[in-house]
């Protein structure tokens, strides 16, 4: 079966309304695109929760600051179809910046607190931009169920919180970080790291692991010297500043350790100019 490309938001209702006449069920995966197998392991398992795969591919402006990549993110939609094509995906919505926010669009969905901790204190505006276009997409799409990956963790928490909040019909299913052989985490991004760079990246990971090898086995004090000296230690191996690298509570993102059982550790460091972020559960 070939993939169908809808480019307009009547297109993709009319396509998911005759598959769904059909008695079919939907799932929607929403990407940026550039897609690699973080995104097509995403597709595979949206295919066996549903009849029907629907794949967005939307370069979202509003939920890049004004002096981020917006215009040099990685755009390959040639590449990007035939790889949906291979991987038995059914439906690309690519719409136009204009379809999606046409003159005159002012609304946004705001999450509150969750929205303004790592992540969304670095990148203001970020989860605003995010919760608002796939709040959209979900209402353009309607599909059962959407599934978005564990790789941004706080993302992930952000669109259970506001599809919960606004009570959107829709059931929010994760799958699990796919990494390089080395443990780099696949991102878009990887594609503006330097040979050199790319030589320095998995070690985020490595390190990361070390901390949660502490924290699970009872090495609090270990745990906490890494934490201390992750800036400097990161420095030595080659990166750059460190926004963030914190160990909190995996169902709320707070600080609260209190629960030591449920922890999660989140990082966001810079390698170059590229932006690597990362997360990692303890077990
Ligand atoms: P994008 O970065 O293209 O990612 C699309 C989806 O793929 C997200 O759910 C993301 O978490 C997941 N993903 C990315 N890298 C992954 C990896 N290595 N392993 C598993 N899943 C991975 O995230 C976005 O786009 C946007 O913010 C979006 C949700 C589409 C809204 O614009």
């Amino acid at each position: 079966m070939t993939l169908e490309i809808a480019r307009t938001i009547n297109q993709i209702r009319e396509k998911v309304a005759l598959k769904r006449n059909e008695g079919k069920t939907v799932a929607l995966v929403p990407t940026m695109g550039s897609l690699h197998e973080g995104h097509l392991s995403l597709v595979r398992q949206a295919a066996e929760q549903a009849d029907i795969v629907c794949v967005s591919l939307f370069v979202n402006p509003r939920q890049f600051g004004p002096d981020e990549d917006f215009d040099t993110y990685p755009r390959e939609e040639e590449k990007d179809i035939a790889k949906l094509e291979k991987v038995g995906a059914h439906l690309l919505f690519a719409p136009t910046p204009e379809e999606i926010y046409p003159q005159g669009h002012s609304t946004s969905v705001d999450i509150g607190a969750l929205g303004t901790i790592l992540e969304g204190e670095h990148r203001p505006g970020f989860f605003t931009g995010v919760a608002t276009v796939v709040t959209k997409l979900l209402l353009q799409v309607m599909p059962d169920k959407a599934i978005f990956g564990e790789k941004d963790y706080q993302q992930l928490m952000v669109i259970r919180k506001f599809v919960r909040d606004l009570n959107i019909p829709v059931e929010i299913l994760s799958g699990e970080t796919v990494r390089e052989a080395d443990g780099l985490a696949l991102s878009s991004r990887n594609a503006y790291l330097s040979a050199e760079e790319r030589k320095v990246a998995p070690f985020l990971h490595h390190f990361m692991q070390d901390i949660a090898k502490a924290c699970s086995s009872g090495e609090t004090q270990q745990a906490r010297e890494l934490l201390n000296k992750a800036p400097d230690l990161l420095k030595e191996a080659g990166f750059d500043k460190l926004d963030y690298l914190e160990l909190r509570s995996s169902e709320t993102l707070s600080q609260d350790h209190d629960n030591e059982e449920n922890r999660r550790l989140l990082a966001a460091v810079w390698l170059g100019k590229t932006r690597l972020i990362d997360n990692i559960a303890i077990l």
